[in-house]
């Protein structure tokens, strides 16, 4: 049917990456069901969800898909990452290992998807004010180095959490 044809033509897979425990599942909780989890255990696996979003007017399907930020826990990446037209490249603004592991995360997204997928670096818990080891500036500057777009969230307090997935599937679309 039509309908079947118009929700299949939107239908965009974005892929969440980043070191374990940067907050990957906890955004994706945040903005597909406004759920924070302050105890949540390591992803095992793949999981998914679908989100409908509304980009100028019209109806889009976003597919994020989430898995373990360790190598152990996680499955097949060539299938993680394939057919994605976006990601959130996440790290920690509290933990500077997280915001050196970007570069990595790169490569393993250039390795195994398209060039030109929508990529957004996400600097994430930025309601801990106290112990942040990552300046804006830092991370800003690392993504105007590498050409991605730039945010910084908290799925904690829900700062800019929409903002940051709304901003990859109006690039896409
Ligand atoms: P893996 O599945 O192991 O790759 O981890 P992940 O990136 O999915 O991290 P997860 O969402 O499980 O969060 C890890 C821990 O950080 C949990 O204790 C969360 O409650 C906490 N957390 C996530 N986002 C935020 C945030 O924005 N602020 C604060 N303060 N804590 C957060
Ligand atoms: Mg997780």
């Amino acid at each position: 049917s039509q309908q079947t044809q118009q929700t299949e033509d939107y239908l965009f897979k974005i892929v969440l990456i980043g070191d374990s425990a940067v907050g990957k599942s906890n955004l994706l909780a945040r903005f597909a069901r406004d759920e924070f989890h302050p105890n949540s255990k390591s992803t095992i696996g793949v999981e998914f969800q679908t989100q409908k979003m509304n980009i100028n007017g019209k109806e889009v399907k976003a597919q994020i898909w989430d898995t373990a930020g360790q190598e152990r826990f996680r499955a097949v990446t060539s299938a993680y990452y394939r057919g994605a037209v976006g990601a959130l490249l996440v790290y920690d603004i509290s933990r500077r290992l997280t915001f050196d592991s970007v570069g990595r995360w790169l490569n393993e997204l250039h390795t195994h998807s398209d060039m030109n997928v929508v990529t957004i670096l996400v600097g994430n818990k930025s309601d801990l004010k106290e112990a942040r080891e990552v300046t804006t500036a830092e991370g800003r500057a690392l993504a105007e180095a590498q050409g991605l777009f730039f945010i910084e969230t908290s799925a904690l307090d829900s700062s800019n959490v929409n903002a940051a997935f709304q901003k990859v599937v109006k690039e896409i679309y």
